[in-house]
């Protein structure tokens, strides 16, 4: 393994930084390249075969052009969708971002805990079997909230984002039948965590919010047991899209340590 061989990290837009946090602590040295599809985004509005088509089509030329160690699909809607496809057609190994819906269901003590995500998350049958493993006995609400994700998007490019606003693009969890039982919530979408305050704010003090981030670096930090780190240059941070546009998320970007911005 080369020594300076990156973690590629994955997403639609800035949600895969709620990983990147945490990959950090567990692996300070590793060389990252974290890759934003800022012209596919959003998600969570696309049909599966789109989505499955830019992931597979992307990661692909990415891990030929980089040669990552490990490749993390930072993004539950990606994930859920295109993990198996882009395992068959790659060697690189993969970490993928599913909704913790297993350590929810242990935490919840009303037995009503809720699922938030894209839409296109919240219909995969992957969240089904999640749900069919997991959370027997309880009940499980969700609700696709793709209000969110631009409202993420602006709170890292500096923006003021309402509390109103969330609740708003939220508020259709709690409005459902037993909505008001719930104690729990699964962030199952990688932006989510970004406006973890604002959320927190929306939906009360009584509601513990569960996201996989740690979970995901623990993994991340098990397949690269043993290897080497050693960074040639500065992180970098790749769109899809406009630099001129990703060139206003440079603040946040340089508070998780990326300092150059290009476009892929
Ligand atoms: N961050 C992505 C996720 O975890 C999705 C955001 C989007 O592109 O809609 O699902």
């Amino acid at each position: 393994m080369n020594a300076s061989a990156p973690i590629l990290l994955f997403d639609s837009g800035v949600g895969g930084l709620t990983v990147l946090r945490e990959v950090r602590t567990l692996l300070p040295d590793a060389p990252i390249i974290y890759a934003a599809d800022m012209a596919g985004l959003p998600y969570g509005n696309k049909s599966e075969a789109e989505i499955a088509a830019r992931v597979a089509g992307l990661l692909g030329r990415m891990a030929e052009r980089w040669q990552p160690r490990l490749i993390c699909i930072a993004c539950n809607t990606a994930s859920t969708i295109a993990l198996g496809m882009v395992r068959d057609v790659l060697e690189t190994p993969i970490v993928g971002t599913v909704p913790a819906i297993k350590p929810a269901a242990a935490i919840t003590k009303s037995g009503v805990f809720g699922l938030l995500g894209t839409e296109a998350t919240m219909r995969q049958s992957y969240v089904d079997r999640l749900e069919h493993e997991f959370a027997g006995g309880k009940r499980l609400l969700r609700h696709g909230a793709n209000g969110l994700v631009p409202l993420a998007e602006a709170k890292l490019r500096g923006e003021k984002v309402s509390i109103d606003a969330v609740a708003e693009a939220a508020k259709g969890l709690v409005l459902q039948p037993h909505g008001e039982e719930i104690d729990t919530v699964v962030l199952a979408c990688t932006h989510f965590p970004l406006l973890e305050d604002e959320l927190r704010a929306a939906f009360g003090d009584h509601v513990v919010f569960v996201h996989g981030a740690q979970g995901i670096a623990r993994r991340i930090a098990h397949l690269t047991l043993g290897q080497e780190f050693t960074r040639t240059g500065p992180d970098r941070a790749v769109t899809t899209g406009e630099l001129a546009d990703f060139n206003l998320l440079a603040p946040a970007f340089a508070a998780y340590g990326i300092e150059r911005l290009e476009k892929f």
